[in-house]
């Protein structure tokens, strides 16, 4: 079954087509970053405005990629939420007018469920098979952070959820404070690896919340806020402490990550673990989650950690829900149990 998937949930147009849930033909992503950069997030107005102006060439060029027409998709899926909803609109109304007008039928896609589902998609046949189940997955992008048993595709259970912030969007508000670029995370992972070891800053705190598989970021955000001030009464933050509190900062989040899914990989006696969204593309924590866990680790292949196309495409065959075109953003979907 062949799928023309499209998400346009949060500040990427994405379009990909992606065969049986698992061969990616093509995945184009027009990422927005360089337009909201100067405003250190996301404008929702201007996604909006951006996804209108991006989605029929991305689609158009997914096709392409794919060396594949219209004619030839058997149905096309579509983010339907959760996300900002003048965005989620902009593709929901773009793939009813593909499906519309080429009689296909339209499925609809939880994007938190594509985010789980993406360590099925294989763009590369020595990329192995389908995962052990059941899996725990950590889904740690800028707007979720949870702790999901997939007993399988459609089936999952939250074990646990951030209280406050979500992780990536800890790593945004962290390296603003640093003055990193956005979006904080690739910052700070490079910013980390620049820490000689010769300055002195204080180590982070770590939110436990022991007896529950939740997180918070928060106090750990705080934490920085008093450390960035405490450097600066004597002097400015230098890039060297900026780097090494950068350091700090990835520890700290990735210790408390690695350490809640490996408890319960263990606890609920799960096959195999994945970490999925944004924050997957981390070298540093995925690392950690390795030495941690006692079971295999799956990661999205390269390139499908943050927002993308194919992972909704891919969703859509494992989970087929149909839509109706009466379909409308739901800003707030939380995943099916
Ligand atoms: O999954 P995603 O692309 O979009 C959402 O659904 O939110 O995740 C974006 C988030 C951002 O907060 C970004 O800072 C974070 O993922 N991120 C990272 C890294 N690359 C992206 N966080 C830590 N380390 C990275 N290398
Ligand atoms: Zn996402």
């Amino acid at each position: 079954m062949r799928i023309l998937g499209i998400e346009t949930s949060c500040d990427e147009t994405s379009a990909a087509i992606v065969d049986d849930g698992s061969t990616v033909l093509s995945n184009v992503v027009a990422s927005q970053i360089p337009v909201h950069q100067r405003f250190g997030g996301v404008v929702p107005e201007i996604a909006s405005r951006q996804h209108v102006l991006a989605i029929s060439e991305v689609t158009d060029e997914a096709l392409r990629e794919a060396g594949t027409s219209v004619s030839h998709i058997d149905a096309v899926a579509v983010t339907s939420g959760p996300g900002l909803s003048g965005a989620l609109l902009v593709g929901i109304n773009f793939a009813k007018g593909v499906a519309m007008a080429s009689d296909l039928e339209l499925i609809q896609v939880n994007h938190i469920e594509g985010h789980l589902l993406s360590v099925w998609l294989a763009v590369s046949p020595e990329y192995g098979a389908s995962p052990e189940l059941p899996m725990v997955s950590l889904v740690a992008s800028g707007g979720h952070t949870q702790l999901v048993l997939v007993e399988k595709p459609a089936r999952y259970q939250i074990l646990g959820a951030t209280k406050d912030d979500a992780a990536g969007e800890a790593f945004d508000k962290v390296g603003r404070l640093l003055g990193l670029p956005y979006p904080g995370g690739p910052s700070i992972e490079r910013a980390a690896a620049e820490c000689d070891g010769g300055q002195s800053v204080p180590r982070l705190p770590r939110a436990w919340l022991p007896e529950s598989y939740d997180f918070s970021f928060s106090g750990l955000k705080t934490a920085v806020v008093r450390a960035v001030r405490d450097i600066e009464q004597s002097g400015s933050l230098s890039v060297g402490a900026a780097n090494c509190l950068a350091r700090e900062f990835q520890e700290s989040v990735a210790d408390v990550l690695t350490r809640k899914l490996a408890q319960a990989v263990e606890e609920s006696e799960a096959a195999s673990a994945a970490i999925v969204g944004g924050v997957a593309n981390n070298s540093f924590v995925r690392e950690m989650a390795r030495q941690r866990l006692s079971v295999p680790l799956y990661v999205p292949p390269e390139g499908l950690s943050s927002d993308n196309a194919a992972m909704i495409a891919g969703a859509a065959y494992w989970h087929r829900t149909r839509a109706s075109y009466a379909l409308d953003a739901a800003p707030s979907l939380s995943l099916p149990s």
